[in-house]
């Protein structure tokens, strides 16, 4: 029974806007697992992992085949581009990373062309305010076909003609819905088939059960690391909605974006960046628009990975990662980006909303709120309450290797990471000081 040896899975996922960091720390855990999960989302995800001073930069691929020898499985709960696949395995590959044990779920739904397109159109069509700001990539359209129950699943590259006929309709409803909305738009299925028959003949060898998959691992005993993208704000029901990914980016969707039952977690980790950045529209109620969100935006390369668009940026708030804590049942923080803040002498870091009086009458709430709203017009009714700390100040790699040696923190960081473990409650157990692997103070704890 999984109830029995439930010590197994490790969740890992984002408790802001996305970009925390997460790449990095999956590296880091995935040393202690057989294999990595990706469970949501598709090339909108973007990855960097730095290795030796070695820059990798994922969208696709699980963040553990860097380190390689464990499985990596892109999971059902994925929509995956098979051009920017094949693409992200074979730029792997030419770098001496072996790609070998990387899986893709035969349950994936699969990103066309006119799903790209779709994405652009839909984008161009919304009105100023309410455009969302995609990547791009087709995610939501993909993900639409899948709800509509029209999708193309990665077992059916196996299957030629179901496939040419799914291939046709979707670029008969594609062109007709592009056509709707006022950009007219042909697409020539014959080219997409010939195009995928040739990506399939490198995809299809990878294409798995991945659920029988994962749980014959488990059953021998083996560990898997599930590995979110996005974050929990971007998540499509617990998120700023509709300033939102089309997917779940919470620990339940790690169940059913993988096939693994939730009686397998034994622990859910979240990753905080040390201040707070959003890619795309939507408020942000502790957004900096003056030096200070300058500094962290070009201190901490806060440049989109997969779109290059400057992130926006702000401080630390305390009322996502509370919010993201409960919602997933994280039981520690992985603190990243520390190092970003090290100029600075004094620190805010919000840890409530207040709101007008006729706002929290309207909505039977109090006037100072330290959950996450659901409504993005009392969001933008929220002012935060900040707390003022002492910074920390620039250490030098010694004195950051020192730390990392004793696993303690720097005084002023010490209060920092305090401060975040009483208002959210929840253990910090991981500090990242930078991009590299071994730039970590393990806290213990966990
Ligand atoms: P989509 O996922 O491309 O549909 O974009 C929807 C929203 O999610 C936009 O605001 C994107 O900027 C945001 N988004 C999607 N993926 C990521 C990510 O990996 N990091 C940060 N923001 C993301």
């Amino acid at each position: 029974m999984a109830c029995a040896v439930a010590m197994v899975c490790t969740v890992l996922l984002g408790t802001q806007w996305g970009d925390e960091g997460k790449g990095k720390i999956t590296d880091l855990l995935s040393r202690d697992h057989d294999a990595v999960v990706r469970f949501q989302g598709g090339n909108n995800a973007g990855h960097t992992i730095v290795v030796g001073g070695v820059k990798f930069k994922l969208h696709l691929v699980p963040s553990g085949v860097i380190r390689g020898g464990i499985a990596s499985v892109i999971g059902d709960g994925c929509v995956v581009d098979p051009w920017v696949l094949e693409k992200e395995l074979r730029d792997l590959e030419l770098r001496g990373i072996s790609t070998a044990n990387v899986v893709l779920s035969d349950r994936a739904h699969l990103i066309m062309p006119y799903h790209r397109e779709l994405d652009r159109v839909q984008e161009t069509s919304r009105a100023g305010s309410s455009k969302v700001g995609t990547t791009g990539r087709g995610i939501g359209p993909c993900y639409q076909d899948k709800m509509g129950r029209t999708g193309i699943r990665a077992s059916d590259l196996r299957y030629p003609p179901l496939l040419e006929e799914k291939v046709r309709k979707g670029c008969r409803d594609a062109a007709a819905i592009c056509g709707a909305l006022g950009s007219p738009v042909t697409f020539d299925p014959a080219v997409i088939l010939r195009e995928l028959h040739e990506l399939g003949e490198v995809l299809v060898p990878r294409v798995r059960d991945a659920p029988a998959l994962l749980n014959d691992m488990m059953d021998k005993g083996a560990r898997v690391l599930l590995e979110g993208a996005q974050g929990t704000f971007l998540d499509i029901d617990r998120g700023t909605y509709p300033f939102v990914t089309s997917s779940s980016c919470s620990t339940g969707n790690a169940s059913a974006g993988s096939g693994i039952g939730p009686s397998w977690f034994e622990r859910v980790i979240g990753v905080v960046k040390a201040y707070t950045t959003r890619v795309g529209e939507g408020p942000f109620p502790t957004e900096l628009t003056d030096h200070v969100g300058e500094m962290m935006r070009d201190v901490g390369c806060e440049f989109g990975t997969t779109t290059n668009r400057p992130r926006r940026c702000g401080w630390l708030d305390l009322v996502l990662v509370r919010s993201s804590v409960k919602w997933n049942s994280i039981d520690d923080l992985a603190l990243t980006k520390t190092d970003v803040l090290s100029s600075l002498k004094e620190v805010l870091v919000c840890t409530e909303y207040s709101i007008p009086r006729e706002a929290a009458e309207r909505c039977g709430l109090p006037t100072v709120i330290r959950d996450f709203p659901s409504h993005l017009e009392l969001l933008k009714e929220c002012r935060p309450v900040y707390r003022k700390l002492k910074g920390w100040g620039e250490l030098s790699k010694e004195e950051w290797e020192a730390c990392r040696a004793e696993g303690t923190l720097p005084p002023g960081l010490d209060g920092y990471v305090s401060l975040i473990e009483r208002e959210v409650l929840a253990a910090v157990t991981l500090v990242s000081y930078g991009p590299g692997r071994d730039e970590t103070i393990e806290l213990g704890g966990s």
